[in-house]
């Protein structure tokens, strides 16, 4: 892993990718984030050297949104190994993972998190999952306490409903929500309809559902013991059947506008104008050059029609009947 890697330049992309505000924040974050989980080898594990050339690619691209979290396994140190002497290039979002929302704990995650991703604070600071149990009036003020301290510079949240994102802004500012949001996964609409009116910015997450929009994978496909998507329902049977048969077709129809499956589905969610940034997971520079692309690329409302088309009544359910303890991560991603 090089400690002294240097944007090349001219950079090839980085004029090409656009920055917005996210929500009503000073942070201008690239449309499409690194999305850190697989680097971390929940999908598989990732030689330190590729994760490394991974994420100066995305760097170098314009890619400078960065997203981990506590619970994503090794993703926060290879950050911080690759990030080496670069902080000031990129705007680093983390997360609060797992049940326990307790003073201690949160204290002690911040300092593993800052340790690991070695920086001194962390852009946005995320709840992973809401945590119930946990007031969120307690949750909150010990973050605006993190963000007294410069700890921290946001708040965001990641996987909340509008309702449980209304009582945490009682409490504090809220700029971002984190919710899961694809081309076949969209049952948190209404999350992103929620933020839109109230300005915070959405950053979906598995944009690419997982590979699912990604163009690798047939049915039949088996995963490694180490790749989370094992486990996955719809990596199965017949309803994987169902859902690639419509995946192919969206290849076509993306294929006839010059472009690939994985550049359509992010273009999706970034013509939803209540999204600032799409969240992509990328594990090698092949995939980032081409993420990067995805970008450039604005779909019209007659694409969109056609798009929805060839979807029709295809609503799949996200994973069912699954526990955490079934995952082969302690508070991942999924
Ligand atoms: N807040 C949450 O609860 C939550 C949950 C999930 C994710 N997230 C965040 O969102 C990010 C994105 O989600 P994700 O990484 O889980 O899944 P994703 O973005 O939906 O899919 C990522 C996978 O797609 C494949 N891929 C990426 N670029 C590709 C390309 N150009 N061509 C072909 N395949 C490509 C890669 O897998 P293969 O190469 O192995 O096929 C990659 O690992 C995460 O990294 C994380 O930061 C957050």
């Amino acid at each position: 892993m090089s400690s002294d890697w240097v944007c090349q330049k001219p950079c090839p992309y980085s004029q090409k990718m656009e920055t917005r505000a996210l929500g009503k924040s000073d942070l201008e974050v690239s449309t499409v984030c690194f999305g850190a989980w697989p680097i971390g080898g929940g999908m598989g594990n990732v030689d330190p050297k590729q994760a490394a050339d991974t994420i100066h690619a995305a760097v170098d691209a314009g890619i400078t949104f960065i997203d981990t979290a506590e619970g994503y396994q090794t993703s926060e140190s290879v950050l911080g190994q690759a990030l080496k002497g670069r902080r000031d290039s990129v705007i680093l979002a983390s997360k609060l993972s797992g049940p326990d929302h307790s003073e201690k704990h949160i204290r002690e995650a911040i300092e593993n998190s800052l340790s690991a991703l070695n920086v001194e604070y962390i852009d946005l600071y995320q709840l992973h999952t809401p945590q119930p149990k946990w007031p969120i009036k307690n949750t909150m003020e010990i973050l605006m306490d993190l963000k007294k301290q410069g700890k921290i510079r946001h708040i965001g949240l990641s996987n909340f409903t509008s309702d449980q994102t209304q009582e945490a802004m009682e409490f504090g500012p809220i700029i971002s929500s984190q919710p899961r949001y694809n081309l076949l996964f969209r049952q948190e609409n209404p999350t992103l309809t929620f933020c839109k009116e109230n300005q915070i910015g959405v950053i979906p997450h598995s944009v690419l559902a997982k590979g699912l929009l990604g163009g690798s994978y047939k049915p039949g496909h088996t995963f490694p013991k180490d790749d989370e998507r094992r486990l996955f329902n719809f990596f199965q049977g017949e309803l994987f059947q169902t859902i690639y048969e419509v995946t192919q077709q969206l290849e076509e129809w993306a294929k006839s506008h010059g472009r690939d499956l994985i550049q359509l589905a992010i273009a999706w969610a970034l013509a939803n104008s209540a999204v600032t940034s799409a969240i992509v997971g990328m594990k090698s520079v092949v995939q980032v050059q081409n993420v990067a692309q995805a970008s450039t690329w604005k779909l019209t409302s007659t694409d969109l029609s056609e798009v929805e088309a060839v979807i029709g009544n295809l609503q799949p359910e996200w994973i069912k009947d699954q526990t955490p303890e079934d995952l082969p991560y302690r508070f991942g991603s999924y």
